[in-house]
């Protein structure tokens, strides 16, 4: 089964609740790079100060400042054999950059299939519940327009290494339905 697995979805498609799943029973580690850009925020850091506005309007952060936390993060050693990235890339510039960073970058993608109504209220719901500060509703939208316009086409750009999996249903039924296709894969 492969190791090194690209998870891509619109905002609310379950890529962080499935990737951690996945790379616990695969044995590769998690890379979020939202999780690494919030966890900036959070520090205060000179990254995350310069994050936080782009964050919370819903656009993307530079090319250039995600894809340096992601080879400092690809370089540890856990990521040797294998990864589960989250979140990235997220652009054509990024994409182009990891297959510049690793050989053989990509074993499988798994893309998330899951509506846009469904997504937005998945993403209301959470912000009852948690205040992430890029989920509400103007902000929402707006993620689902940058993920159509800049990273939706890279589900051409990895054309066959592509698994275009239902992301809809209970949680485990979708994690399912990846490990199945990723054992066929
Ligand atoms: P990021 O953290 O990657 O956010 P996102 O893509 O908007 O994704 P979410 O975390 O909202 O959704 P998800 O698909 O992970 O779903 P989740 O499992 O959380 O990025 C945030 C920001 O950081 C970006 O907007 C950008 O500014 C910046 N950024 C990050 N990476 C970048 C990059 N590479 N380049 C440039 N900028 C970058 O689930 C969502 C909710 O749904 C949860 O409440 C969950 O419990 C629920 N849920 C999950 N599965 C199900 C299910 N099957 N049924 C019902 N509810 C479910």
């Amino acid at each position: 089964m492969a190791r090194r697995i690209l998870l891509l979805g619109p905002p609310g498609a379950g890529k962080g609740t499935q990737a951690a799943l996945i790379a616990n029973a695969l044995h590769v580690p998690h890379i979020s790079t939202g999780d690494m850009l919030r966890a900036a925020v959070a520090e205060g850091s000179d990254l995350g100060s310069q994050v936080e506005s782009v964050m919370a309007a819903g656009d993307l952060v530079s090319d250039s400042l995600v894809v340096a936390i992601v080879d400092e993060r690809l370089a540890k050693e856990d990521a040797r054999c294998g990864y589960l990235l989250d979140g990235f890339p997220r652009t054509l510039g990024q994409a182009e950059a990891l297959n510049d960073l690793v050989i053989d970058a990509i074993g499988t993608v798994v893309v998330l299939d899951v509506a846009s109504e469904v997504v937005v209220q998945r993403l209301l719901k959470r912000a009852e519940e948690e205040g992430r500060s890029d989920d509400n509703e103007e902000t929402i939208r707006r993620r689902l327009e940058v993920y159509e316009a800049d990273t939706s086409p890279l589900v051409n750009f990895y054309g066959a290494a592509v698994l275009t999996v239902d992301g809809v249903g209970a949680v485990d039924d979708v994690l399912s339905r990846i490990m199945i296709a990723l054992a066929k894969s």
